[in-house]
C-alpha cells in the first residue's frame, strides 16, 4: 500500500473559513504601509545559501539548526528563506536601488522557513509582515521604526502588548563589547553548555539566545550596564517613545539572534501568546549591506509573525471583531426569479458592492427564499440582497438583515453607502 500523502510537519493549509482572516490581514496591512509612505518589494522564497550565512551569521540558531537548504540540480547550495532583511539587501545591492533615491522604505508579506521544532506558535512553514527603512539613521529613524510597528499593532486593534528594548551598541563599539563579552564568559566556560563554548569561539553574543537553564545563571549574571553602558542615543529613543505613549521595558538580554544587528533591538511581545511571546522583532542593522559587498547602507526595520499576530486577535477581539470586519463585509446575493431583469440586477449588485471592497456569495441555481437564506446563513452572512421582478422593475434592492430580522428597501444608487453604514455598526 502507498503512503498517505500529507502535509510536511510544522508547515499548514490555509483553508477558506480561516483564509478570510488571512486576506483581512494583508489587505490591512497594505493599506497602512502604503498610507506611510512604504512600498511592496518581493523576492524569491529560494536564495542562495550564503546570503544567509554572511547576514543572520554562521553562529545563529537559524543558519546553524535551522535552515532549509539543499544542493539544486546544478549542485549549487540554495536555501529557503527563513527570514527577508537579507533578501531585501542582496535584491537593493544587486539592482543598484540606493542608485535610484536616497532612501527606500519597503514592505513585504510572505512565508519564511525554519526547521524548529513545531509547537504552538512556532511552525516551520511561517509568514512575515515586515518593513525595512534604508540609508537613514539617528533617533528619527529608529523612532519612525519603532512608532510604525506600535501604530500598525493599534490600527489593527490590538491593545494589550508591550515592546522590549536593547541596545547593542554602535557599529563600531561592537568589537569591544564583543572582546569584553568573551572575557567575562571565558572566565566561567565550564559552566556553560557544549553548544554555547562553541558560541563562545564563534560569536559570542549568540550565548544569550541559548535556551538551556544551564546557561541561565551564568547569562543572567553578565555585566551589560558595565560592558556597554547604554547610549545617550538609545537614552533619547527611551524618551521619545514613552512621549508617544508606546509602552517598553529595557531588556539587556535581548540580542535577538541575528547577527547583523547594532544599537536599537527591540520585540512587541503579547502575554495572550504563552512561550512563543514575541508577535514582531526588529532593530537596527548598519553593518549588512557592506558585510554583503554594497555601500554602507544605515537601516532600520522589522518583521511581525502573522501566524501569531492571528492568535493575539483571536483571543483579544474575539469573534464579534472577526463577525464585523468579515461576515459582515459579505453581502449575499438572492435572485429570487429567473426573469433576465433579475439576473441583470444581481450582475448590477454585484459589480457595485465588489468595487467598494464587498465580498459576495450567491446562489444562481436557487430561486426559492428559504433555501437562499439557508445558504446565507450557512455562510454566516448578515446582510442579504433579495432579488425579484419587482426590485427590477424598481431598479431598487430589499435588504434584510439577517440578525436584527428586518428588511429595508434601498435605491439603487445608495445601495453601497446604506451598506457601508449598516456592516460597520
Ligand atoms: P525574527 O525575530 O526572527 O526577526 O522574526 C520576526 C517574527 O517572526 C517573530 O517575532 C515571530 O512573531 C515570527 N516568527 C519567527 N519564527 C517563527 C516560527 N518558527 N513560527 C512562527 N512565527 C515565527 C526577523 O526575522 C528579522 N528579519 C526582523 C527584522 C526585519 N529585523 C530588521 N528588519
Amino acid at each position: 500500500m502507498s503512503k498517505k500523502l500529507e502535509a510536511l510537519r510544522g508547515m499548514e493549509d490555509l483553508l477558506p473559513g480561516e483564509i478570510e482572516k488571512w486576506q483581512w490581514m494583508e489587505r490591512n496591512a497594505r493599506i497602512f504601509f502604503e498610507s506611510r509612505g512604504y512600498k511592496e518589494i518581493r523576492t524569491p522564497v529560494l536564495e542562495y545559501t550564503d546570503l544567509f550565512v554572511r547576514s543572520v551569521g554562521e553562529a545563529s540558531d537559524i543558519v546553524h539548526k535551522e535552515m532549509f537548504s539543499f544542493e539544486d540540480r546544478g549542485g549549487r547550495n540554495v536555501t529557503l528563506r527563513p527570514e527577508m532583511t537579507a533578501s531585501v539587501a542582496r535584491s537593493v545591492i544587486e539592482k543598484g536601488l540606493l542608485t535610484q533615491a536616497k532612501s527606500w522604505r519597503f514592505y513585504y508579506m510572505g512565508p519564511m522557513f525554519r526547521a524548529e521544532r513545531p509547537q504552538a506558535g512556532r511552525k516551520r512553514q511561517f509568514h512575515q509582515i515586515g518593513t525595512e527603512l534604508l540609508n537613514e539613521s539617528g533617533t528619527a529613524a529608529d523612532l519612525e521604526a519603532v512608532a510604525l510597528l506600535h501604530d500598525f499593532l493599534r490600527f489593527l486593534g490590538l491593545r494589550q502588548f508591550r515592546f522590549r528594548v536593547n541596545d547593542l551598541g554602535s557599529a563600531e563599539d561592537q568589537k569591544t563589547t564583543s572582546s569584553r563579552l568573551r572575557e567575562y564568559f571565558s572566565d566561567c566556560k565550564e559552566k556553560l553548555c557544549k553548544d554555547c563554548q562553541w558560541r563562545l569561539e564563534k560569536n559570542v553574543l549568540r550565548i544569550f539566545d541559548c535556551k538551556s537553564d544551564f546557561c541561565r545563571p551564568v547569562i543572567d549574571g553578565a555585566p551589560w550596564d558595565k560592558i556597554a553602558p547604554l547610549s545617550p542615543e538609545f537614552e533619547t529613543l527611551s524618551r521619545a517613545m514613552q512621549e508617544r505613549g508606546i509602552p517598553s521595558e529595557i531588556q539587556r538580554r535581548l540580542v535577538r539572534g541575528l547577527d547583523y544587528y547594532n544599537g536599537v533591538v527591540f520585540e512587541a511581545v503579547s502575554e495572550a501568546l504563552g512561550a512563543q511571546d514575541a508577535l514582531a522583532g526588529g532593530g537596527r542593522y548598519d553593518r549588512l549591506y557592506s558585510d554583503l559587498g554594497g555601500p554602507a547602507v544605515p537601516c532600520v526595520g522589522f518583521s511581525l509573525g502573522v501566524e501569531r499576530l492571528l492568535t493575539v486577535l483571536d483571543k483579544e477581539l474575539g469573534e464579534a471583531f472577526w463577525n464585523r470586519e468579515i461576515k459582515q463585509k459579505t453581502i449575499y446575493l438572492a435572485p429570487l426569479d429567473p426573469d433576465p431583469a433579475v439576473t441583470e440586477l444581481a450582475r448590477k449588485a454585484a459589480l457595485l458592492l465588489c468595487a467598494a471592497g464587498f465580498k459576495i456569495e450567491t446562489s444562481i441555481r436557487e430561486i426559492s427564499l428559504s433555501k437562499h437564506l439557508k445558504k446565507a446563513n450557512q455562510h454566516g452572512v448578515r446582510f442579504v440582497l433579495l432579488l425579484g421582478p419587482d426590485e427590477a422593475r424598481k431598479d431598487r434592492y430589499t435588504v434584510k438583515d439577517m440578525s436584527e430580522k428586518k428588511q429595508t428597501e434601498v435605491d439603487a444608487n445608495q445601495l453601497v453607502s446604506y451598506l457601508e453604514g449598516v456592516s460597520a455598526r
